[in-house]
């Protein structure tokens, strides 16, 4: 099949480089003629799991890159529209940039064409698209609109796309819902994993995928649904962390003896220091804004994005009680991007966090694996970058653990604890067991957890140091 996607972000990058994986022949088009023009010199504008290997084996054949997306949309039968949704001043979607997409496609049309929105969208924007497309003299006939909402996440979004729990298909007739079908048959009939080269396999997938054909409103509801669930489920279990430290219970037994009743699940069930990134925090305000208009107040939503909130701020307040006053102390930050396994730091908690401690006159050297840079070019001042976790524990009065890169759960403690000047440790994503870090001489301060103390400690300071960690 002969598809365009258009926008080269996370979303439009990874199908395109997908897609040709499945045998497609694939235009990835974006008005940006730098984006573009990188893009064919072979650099890889993101951090992703699998995706320079795709773009390596196919680029120049069957993946062309172009930023003229009228010969794109006259080249190919489906359209994919994966470029940026980005939030207004009111919580809701800006979809001018999917409008103006629209418009052109329509002065493109030279045959049967499926245009499918790609980007995560609220209910009716694909009756808008159709709309659109009509005004600007398109036949009706001559093309369909469909929802095809991606679930990737990012770090691992070649894997699930291309073993998705499931795929979802909004079509409001036979004829796209048949072209998309022989879209994604050589994952829906599993032929794609037999292929040599095929991606390897990751852990709990389901091959072959299910897919899913509805109308393209449910499609489009099911995105944002999704979204706002899981976001629901980590503002539950944050709130639940904060429940078990006034308790003194550990919210890793709860999240195992909640999680493992199959009808709840045990994943996107880790207490942290609350969701981040392009997606949840945009996406649940934007549902809370379709939701308003359409006539339902989902305040529920509210309190989802006011417990994400709250869990920095609680954070914050634990690090003020580990060390009493923060004003010129060196801190040691493990993690700048707003989960582990990715560089994007677009709504990062723990760039907030780390902004809010600047602000309170800490002196900050950080270290990430991947997302140094992109922190480089929005924050310059106030913050020195290391060359590993070691080098930002060097000297620090403390070290906060703000994203749950692996590497981060598999540190040299004896190393740790030789590097830092006074061996505290304030892991705002549960990466350590307590006790073992008690054991190896830590103060350490978790999530939902009691803090744990090197033995040895009088039990007077212990209790003292239990009740702040608690009241905060
Ligand atoms: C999310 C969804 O998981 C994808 O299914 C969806 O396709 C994507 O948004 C999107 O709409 O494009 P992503 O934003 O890449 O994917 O990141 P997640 O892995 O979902 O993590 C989001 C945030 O939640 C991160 O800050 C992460 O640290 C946090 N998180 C996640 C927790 O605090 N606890 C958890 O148990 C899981």
């Amino acid at each position: 099949m002969h598809i365009a996607v258009v926008g080269s972000g996370y979303v439009g990058l990874v199908a395109g480089a997908c897609f040709a994986d499945l045998g497609h022949e694939v235009i990835l088009v974006d008005n940006d003629e730098r984006k573009i023009a990188a893009l064919r010199n072979g650099q890889v504008p993101i951090h992703e799991r699998f995706l320079p290997e795709l773009l390596q084996r196919h680029r120049g054949q069957k993946l062309q890159f172009s930023t003229d997306l009228h010969e794109a949309v006259r080249a190919s039968q489906a359209i994919f529209i994966a470029v940026g949704t980005p939030p207004t001043d009111r919580g809701d979607a800006d979809l001018s940039y999917v409008e103006s997409v629209a418009r052109e496609i329509a002065g493109a049309i030279n045959g049967y064409k499926v245009v499918v929105e790609k980007s995560t969208v609220p209910v009716y924007t694909s009756e808008w698209v159709r709309r659109i497309i009509l005004r600007n003299g398109a036949d009706p006939e001559s093309f369909d609109v469909a929802s095809n909402p991606e679930f990737l996440r990012e770090g691992t979004g070649v894997t699930d796309f291309l073993f998705p729990d499931r795929i979802l298909v909004g079509c409001d007739n036979q004829r796209c819902a048949a072209v998309l079908r022989e879209i994604y048959a050589p994952l829906t009939s599993g032929s794609y994993y037999q292929t040599t080269g095929a991606i390897p396999q990751p852990d709990r997938a389901t091959i072959p995928p299910p897919i899913i054909v509805t109308s393209s409103k449910s499609a489009e509801l099911i995105k944002h649904a999704s979204n706002a669930f899981l976001a629901m489920k980590i503002s539950f279990i944050n709130a639940v962390a904060s429940v078990c430290e006034s308790v003194g219970a550990d919210v890793s037994q709860v999240c195992h003896g909640v999680g493992t009743d199959a009808r709840i699940g045990r994943r996107f069930l880790n207490p942290g220091i609350g969701y981040g990134g392009s997606c949840f925090p945009k996406d649940v305000m934007a549902f809370r804004a379709v939701a308003r208009e359409c006539g339902y107040d989902f305040r529920l939503l509210d309190e989802v994005v006011r417990i994400n909130e709250d869990q920095r701020e609680r954070f914050l307040r634990k690090v003020r009680s580990a060390l009493w006053t923060l004003r010129g102390k060196n801190l040691g930050v493990l993690g700048l991007a707003f989960k582990g396994g990715t560089d994007d730091i677009r709504e990062s908690p723990a760039l907030l966090i780390v902004q809010s401690l600047l602000q309170e006159g800490c002196r900050i050297t950080a270290y990430d694996p991947a997302a140094m840079e992109r922190t480089q070019e929005v924050m310059s001042s106030g913050i020195k970058f290391a060359n590993s976790a070691y080098e930002a524990a060097h000297g620090a009065d403390a070290l906060l653990i703000l994203t749950e890169w692996e590497e981060f759960a598999n540190l040299d403690l004896n190393r740790l604890r030789d590097e830092l000047k006074y061996p505290i440790v304030i892991d705002g994503r549960n990466l350590y067991d307590p006790e073992l870090m008690g054991g190896q001489g830590f103060t350490y301060y978790s999530v939902g957890r009691a803090a744990s103390h090197p033995d040895g400690v009088p039990a007077a300071l212990k209790s003292a140091l239990k009740n702040g960690a608690n009241k905060a």
